[in-house]
């Protein structure tokens, strides 16, 4: 087994979840964490200062690709207005020793970390919501673009919306009603639209721009039939009342200018005008979309033709965070992705938690993980050795960090980290994973 020679292979983190607060102005999570009760992020993994060393360790587990964001609070500490020069200039530093250890940088512009600053002034509920986060990438590609080309400009708004928003149980935590929520949704949308316009009209190199999505779970078919098959696409699909996790809610406006007709049908009632020319802000042609990709759920037709969940019993191999083991997530999330839209795709997240420690010979064996990393990059193989366009691989996570409502509770990283000295030991994942790399996946 071998994957394609110009595949990417890389590791993906997130400002908040790593760099620590230092330097920068405050985000939704900062007051999130305060009110919920949730363990502050602190330090993180002191990022900020570290990133060299971090650096280093990329190098050495022979990383060809970082995907990292840039924390909005951190340019401009109250989301517009006055420059931090200072914040902007550790990403300019970032992206050199990156390029000068080989290592091609991806960035995400917005990963949930959004200034408090401008949620005051009613965040993304605002219409110019959008115009202040292009006026932030801009200030972002004008600084970068010579040396990246590679652009992420939302994170899983999907989630966002959907726990944030609808929920509550992320930042900022708010349960709005369904329009209301609709009404973020469209905004962020227009913002993406926005931002897109700002990248291909000032990047000095030619982007390639994308978004990253979170399918999960993603439908899986319970037997590898047509009928499965075409279960398990339509459950992925499939729109529920209002229920902003839904793909379809995120990618047809952008790749067809129009909303899920099933969406706006059993919402219509609640939905605000949606004029013509904001659909075609939202409509700018993006080049790849990203999965996130962590587990799916089988599904099968009932004999009555409707689709039906199997959910998996409690017996079902877990990761420490609880989350199924369901290795094909990736091969059909990405088959599904391609089929329906045919873009080019890249695993923007894959990974897994576990409760790892460090042993008495000063090493982290984390078998575990391992083998889910194997299973998930077999399953993918199967997804090129079909032609499926699928780019590259980005495990989340590079470091043990702060997982949002979770704390530290959480690790995920192929290298650990001691959040109380900040000492970094490359679990056995980390050397298995150069190895996969340096192989091409034949050693899989
Ligand atoms: C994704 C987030 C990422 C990380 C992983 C575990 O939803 O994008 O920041 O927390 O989950």
């Amino acid at each position: 087994m071998s994957f394609p020679n110009d595949f990417i292979w890389g590791a993906a983190t997130s400002a908040y979840q790593i760099e620590g607060e230092e330097g920068r102005g405050p985000s939704i999570w900062d007051e999130f964490c305060k009110v919920a009760g949730v363990a502050s992020v602190g330090r993180a993994c002191d990022h900020y200062n570290r990133f060299a060393e971090d650096i280093r360790l990329m190098r050495d587990i022979g990383l060809r690709a970082y995907r990292f964001s840039v924390s909005w609070p951190r340019v401009l500490p109250n989301g517009r207005g006055t420059v931090n020069r200072t914040g902007l200039d550790f990403y300019d530093r970032l992206v050199d020793e990156l390029l000068a250890a080989g290592i091609v940088p991806w960035v995400t512009l917005f990963h949930w970390d959004y200034p408090l600053a401008l949620h005051r002034c009613g965040g993304w509920y605002n219409r110019d919501s959008a115009a202040w986060f292009a006026d932030y990438v801009a200030l972002v590609v004008d600084m970068l673009s010579d040396r990246v080309s590679f652009w992420f400009t939302l994170n899983e708004p999907n989630v966002y919306v959907a726990c944030g928003y609808r929920q509550g149980i992320h930042a900022p935590g708010e349960r709005l009603s369904a329009d209301h929520a609709f009404t973020i949704c469209h905004n962020l949308l227009r913002g993406n639209g926005m931002a897109v316009q700002a990248i291909r009209d000032r990047a000095k190199m030619q982007p390639w721009i994308g978004y990253a999505l979170a399918p999960n779970p993603v439908p899986l078919p319970a037997t590898d039939t047509p009928e499965d098959r075409e279960a398990a696409r339509r459950m992925l699909f499939t729109h529920e009342e209002h229920d902003f996790m839904s793909c379809t809610w995120w990618t047809d406006p952008v790749a067809w200018g129009r909303y899920p007709e099933e969406g706006v049908r059993k919402g219509a009632a609640r939905i605000p005008d949606i004029n013509a020319h904001d659909m075609a802000l939202i409509a700018q042609p993006i080049d790849f979309i990203g999965l996130n990709i962590y587990f799916g759920v089988p599904c099968c037709l009932a004999d009555d033709g409707t689709v039906r969940t199997l959910p998996l019993s409690d017996a079902h191999r877990r990761t420490g965070f609880g989350w199924p083991v369901t290795p094909a997530c990736v091969y059909w999330g990405v088959r599904f992705f391609v089929e329906r839209y045919g873009l080019p795709v890249v695993i923007s997240e894959n990974g897994a938690a576990y409760p790892d420690t460090v042993s008495d010979d000063g090493t982290v064996h984390d078998s575990e993980r391992i083998e889910y990393l194997k299973e998930h990059l077999q399953w993918l193989h199967r997804a090129c050795e079909e032609r499926l366009p699928v780019r590259g691989y980005f495990l989340w996570s590079l470091l043990d960090n702060f997982e949002w409502a979770a704390g530290y509770t959480q690790r995920f990283g192929i290298v650990y980290v001691d959040f109380h000295t900040r000492h970094r030991t490359p679990k056995d994942s980390a050397w298995w994973y150069r190895e996969v790399i340096t192989s091409s996946g034949t050693c899989l």
